[in-house]
C-alpha cells in the first residue's frame, strides 16, 4: 500500500548538509503492525513525515496505493492526507480548550461531515478507545494515557487505512504504554489497518510483527518482530 523509492531528505544548515533519510527502498504492506527503530538522529521522524506526506522529499518516491505522490497538486495530497492516513504524536497534541469528543470530531469539520453525523462518529471512536464516558472532559482533566488514547481516536475517526505514530508512547508509564499498543494491535487485528509505529522502546518493538532499524538515515535490518503477547496490569473494564 505504501512504498519508498530511494527516497531522500537532506537539510541544509549554513554549510553543512545533513541526510536525514539517505536512500531508503520500503514497502509496506495493507495491514502490517510494524515499528520503526533506531538511535536518536537516525531519521526515524522524517522518514516518518515522507511516509505521510507531510513532507516531501529531496529526491526518490513515494508511492501510495501505486500512485506516485510527487504527481499530485497540493489539494489532492491533503485530500489524501486526510482521508487516507492517521496520525499520531507523542505530544498527543489535543487543543485545550475542546473536550475529548470536539477534539476526536475535528479532522472530519475538515473534511466537512454533516455535525450529527460528526458527534455520532466521534462518540463510537471513543467508545473503541474505551473513553466513551469521558467525551464531555478536557484534556487537561484527563490523564496521560487518557489524552493519548483520545487523540488515537481523533487519528481513527476518518477511518484511515494507514496509522503513523511517532514515540505515541513516549510520554505514558509502563501500563499506559501497554494499553495503548493493545489498543493499536486489536485496532490491527479487527479493522486490518496499518499500523507504523516509531519508538525507542524495545519493549514496544517487541510487539509488532516487523521491526525496521534505522542507522543514519538508512535501513539497518528489517526483521521480523517477536509479536510478544501483552499483558497489561490492572486493565480496566472497557
Ligand atoms: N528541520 C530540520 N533541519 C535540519 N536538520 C534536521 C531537521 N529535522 C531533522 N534534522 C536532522 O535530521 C536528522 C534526523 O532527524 P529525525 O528527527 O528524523 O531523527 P529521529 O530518528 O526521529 O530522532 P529522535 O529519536 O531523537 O526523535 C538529525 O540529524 C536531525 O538533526
Ligand atoms: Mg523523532
Amino acid at each position: 500500500m505504501i512504498e519508498t523509492r530511494s527516497v531522500r531528505k537532506t537539510y541544509r544548515v549554513g554549510e553543512q548538509e545533513i541526510r536525514a533519510v539517505d536512500g531508503i527502498d520500503l514497502s509496506i504492506g495493507a495491514g502490517e503492525f510494524l515499528s520503526i527503530v533506531g538511535p536518536s538522529g537516525s531519521g526515524k521522524t522524517t522518514l516518518l513525515h515522507l511516509l505521510g506526506c507531510l513532507d516531501a522529499p529531496t529526491s526518490g518516491q513515494v508511492l501510495i496505493d501505486g500512485t506516485d505522490t510527487s504527481t499530485l497538486t497540493p489539494t489532492e495530497l491533503t485530500r489524501l492526507r486526510r482521508e487516507r492516513i492517521g496520525f499520531v504524536f507523542q505530544e498527543f497534541n489535543l487543543l485545550p480548550v475542546l473536550d475529548a469528543a470536539e477534539n476526536v470530531e475535528l479532522p472530519l469539520r475538515y473534511m466537512k461531515v454533516h455535525p450529527a453525523e460528526r458527534r455520532r462518529r466521534a462518540l463510537e471512536a471513543l467508545e473503541q478507545v474505551g473513553l466513551a464516558d469521558r467525551a464531555r472532559n478536557r484534556p487537561s482533566q484527563l490523564s496521560g494515557g487518557e489524552q493519548q488514547r483520545v487523540a488515537i481516536a481523533r487519528a481513527l475517526v476518518t477511518r484511515p487505512s494507514l496509522v503513523l505514530a511517532d514515540e505515541p508512547t513516549g510520554e505514558l508509564d509502563t501500563r499506559n504504554t501497554c494499553l495503548v499498543i493493545e489498543l493499536m494491535r486489536d485496532l490491527n487485528r479487527e479493522t486490518g489497518q496499518t499500523f507504523c509505529i516509531v519508538t525507542h522502546d524495545p519493549l514496544v518493538a517487541s510487539y509488532t510483527r516487523r521491526v525496521i532499524t534505522l542507522r543514519d538515515g538508512r535501513i539497518a535490518s528489517d526483521l521480523p518482530g517477536e509479536e510478544a503477547e501483552l499483558a497489561c496490569e490492572g486493565r480496566p473494564e472497557v
